[in-house]
């Protein structure tokens, strides 16, 4: 807000009338539970720093271990292919395209709002010289979806709507985090059954799978995983806080 670094913070003589109203201004907004990435306009994800506001669900600290797993599964791949399911500002495919040189990323996104968001970062990334991710508007779910890439992709990530409808949410993520970002039917399921299907189709065999869930989906999206048919070493893995967070597979 002041164009002040953290450190010039401490050291600054004065702040102006007008600095200082604004600042009360975005405090009130804060405690109205504005969410603070929509106050600044910013998240900070690994290591990139993503425009967000309204339209697009905050990227989350706990994603970045989901990106950090897919990117250990890549490790030593000359041109992965590597399709994000929902990418929302970005996130997980812009990380990947970030930190796996060579890697060729797809990011799709259903939501027409959020992916004004996810086309805008894209291209900022694009500009501070990380390589192009293709930005893509599109249904997870659609058995359509990617077909020329049916058997040849390497890795599918996602972070996909899994709070069970009805579940209590906190007001910045009721509020704030978009409704198709969030919601999946009464086990919080829906989407990634759709989301499964797609997967299998687009993976090539040995290609890896990595599903970010609910605190209490440890046990069903694992269970899900195999009885979809076709997936072998099925994982499920904790959060930093040792809470279950994401699931992963590899196509047989
Ligand atoms: C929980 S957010 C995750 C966003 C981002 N990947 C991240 O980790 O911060 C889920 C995203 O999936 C998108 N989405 C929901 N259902 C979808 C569908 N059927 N097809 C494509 N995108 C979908 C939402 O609009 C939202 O951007």
């Amino acid at each position: 807000m002041l164009g002040l670094s953290r450190a010039g913070l401490l050291t600054t003589a004065e702040v102006s009338t007008a600095d200082a109203a604004r600042f009360a201004a975005l405090t009130a907004q804060r405690a109205d539970r504005v969410p603070l990435q929509h106050l600044t306009g910013r998240a900070a994800f690994r290591y990139l720093e993503l425009a967000v506001g309204p339209g697009v669900f905050v990227p989350r600290p706990e994603t970045e271990q989901l990106a950090g797993w897919a990117l250990s599964r890549l490790a030593g791949a000359t041109a992965p292919v590597v399709v994000d399911l929902g990418a929302g500002s970005g996130a997980l495919a812009l990380s990947i395209a970030h930190e796996h040189a060579g890697a060729r990323v797809t990011a799709v996104e259903g939501d027409p709002g959020a992916i004004e968001w996810t086309r805008h970062n894209a291209a900022a990334r694009a500009t501070l010289g990380d390589p192009p991710v293709e930005v893509l508007e599109g249904d997870m779910t659609d058995p359509r979806l990617l077909a020329d890439l049916d058997g040849a992709v390497d890795l599918v990530v996602s972070n996909p709507p899994y709070v069970p409808d009805g579940a209590r949410v906190p007001r910045e993520v009721a509020d704030h985090d978009p409704p198709l970002a969030l919601w999946g039917g009464p086990d919080g399921l829906d989407v990634v059954r759709g989301l499964l299907v797609t997967a299998a189709r687009l993976l090539k065999s040995g290609g890896w799978l990595g599903i970010e869930h609910a605190d209490q989906q440890g046990g069903s999206l694992p269970a899900l995983v195999r009885a979809h048919g076709g997936f072998a070493d099925v994982q499920d893995h904790p959060d930093l806080a040792g809470r279950p967070r994401f699931t992963t597979a590899r196509r047989g």
